[in-house]
């Protein structure tokens, strides 16, 4: 998925206000458990929100790509980060909140992964605790054929990172170019991220499975919804 760029994911993705979020996320915490301390975060990529919660919670994290668990760690020195499968993990601690942020639970391509790693947020938490799952797009919201493009721009990198979406069946196809520009040459560099579209119905359904009470917010943190589950 990302093994090829990921030292290049916070330039990309700096169109993001993860402080803006980490904030809305923070509110909408105290809101729904005011006790809690602790976040464990799924899928965390470069930590980007974890940099900003770790201000307020005791926060560790998780994810499937290595060097993202060593950037997420030398960002952060109080919090722990393990290279794991969201589906398929178990961890020595506990935690008041379990959050799956930036549609990563899209990568789950078969539905009984959903359902298993709802289990396993489930099977980490603190009593009373929460599960946010911020979801990527419905098979409505996905539109085929739309060209995207993101660049950097800094005086030695240059990036363009280009796609149009693709589908096939229910799982939404992005075969991403990058054009990376240094000093010394410009490389071109392919990579494929394959994302279920899953309905609302649907969602529910692996939450009720996974034996959560959940309710779904439509705009969430980033305009993509927000599932908020307890036991
Ligand atoms: C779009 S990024 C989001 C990262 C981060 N949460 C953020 O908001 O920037 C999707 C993340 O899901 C991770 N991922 C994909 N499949 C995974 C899996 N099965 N288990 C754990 N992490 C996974 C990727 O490595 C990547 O870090």
């Amino acid at each position: 998925m990302f093994s090829k760029t990921a030292k290049y994911y916070d330039l990309i993705y700096a169109f993001k206000d993860y402080e803006k979020e980490a904030k809305d996320i923070k509110d909408l915490i105290k809101k729904e458990h005011p006790t809690a301390k602790s976040i464990l975060d799924v899928a965390c990529g470069t930590a980007e929100h974890a940099k900003y919660l770790s201000r307020e919670f005791q926060i560790d994290g998780i994810d499937m790509e290595p060097e993202f668990v060593e950037i997420a760690q030398s960002k952060i020195s109080t919090a722990q980060f393990w290279q794991a499968d969201m589906s398929d993990f178990s961890l020595p601690q506990r935690y008041d909140v379990v959050q799956c942020l930036f549609s990563s639970i899209g990568y789950l391509q078969e539905e009984q992964q959903v359902v298993d790693a709802l289990i396993c947020f489930k099977n980490h938490l603190n009593p009373n605790g929460i599960i946010l799952v911020e979801p990527w797009f419905t098979p409505e919201q996905w539109i085929v054929g739309s060209p995207h493009m993101v660049t950097v721009d800094l005086p030695d990198l240059k990036i363009s990172r280009m796609n149009t979406s693709g589908l096939d069946g229910k799982i939404s196809k992005i075969h991403f170019h990058y054009l990376i520009g240094k000093p010394e040459r410009v490389e071109h560099l392919t990579e494929d991220h394959n994302l279920a579209l899953y309905t609302v119905d649907e969602m529910l359904s692996f939450f009720e499975e996974a034996e959560l009470n959940v309710h779904y917010d439509p705009d969430g943190i980033f305009g993509r919804g927000l599932y908020i589950a307890k036991s």
